[in-house]
């Protein structure tokens, strides 16, 4: 699978985007180190900040599959510009692959490239748990 092929399927998972509040669709396509693509699209909720991301879809359904390492995320936008995961998906992604590629394309061709830890650095880690009496 290259770079281009997953920004395809994070495309088709844009299609898929439940955004009736914003507007706004999302799609991202998670590939993991078995080569399997796992799919998102945003998922808004009339309680606004029920939403999930397309990329903490994406990336449950890898989770929940049994899928725990990633290779790159693709995530796509219908804007000008390529748009990044948000905070909240940073740090969830972090969690399990903080050096995978993140390739942030739109649907009018726009696409760039970065890596995980170059976009969060110094991401809250297990590490920090430790050493306290919490
Ligand atoms: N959204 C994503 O799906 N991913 C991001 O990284 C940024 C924001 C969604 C959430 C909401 O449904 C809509 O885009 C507007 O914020």
């Amino acid at each position: 699978m290259d770079r281009r092929e997953l920004v395809t399927e994070a495309a088709k998972a844009r299609s898929r985007a439940y955004a009736p509040y914003s507007s706004f669709a999302v799609g991202a396509a998670l590939l993991g180190k078995s080569g399997r693509v796992y799919h998102g699209c945003n998922v808004e909720n009339a309680s606004y900040g029920a939403t999930i991301c397309a990329e903490r879809v994406a990336l449950t359904k890898a989770v929940s599959e049994g899928e725990t390492e990633f290779q790159a995320i693709a995530v796509v936008c219908d804007t000008a510009e390529p748009v990044p995961p948000c905070g909240i998906c940073r740090q969830v992604l972090a969690e399990f692959s903080p050096r995978m590629e993140v390739i942030m394309a739109t649907l009018r061709g726009e696409c760039e490239t970065t890596r995980l830890d170059v976009l969060y650095p110094n991401a809250f880690g297990t590490a920090n748990l430790g050493g306290g009496d919490n």
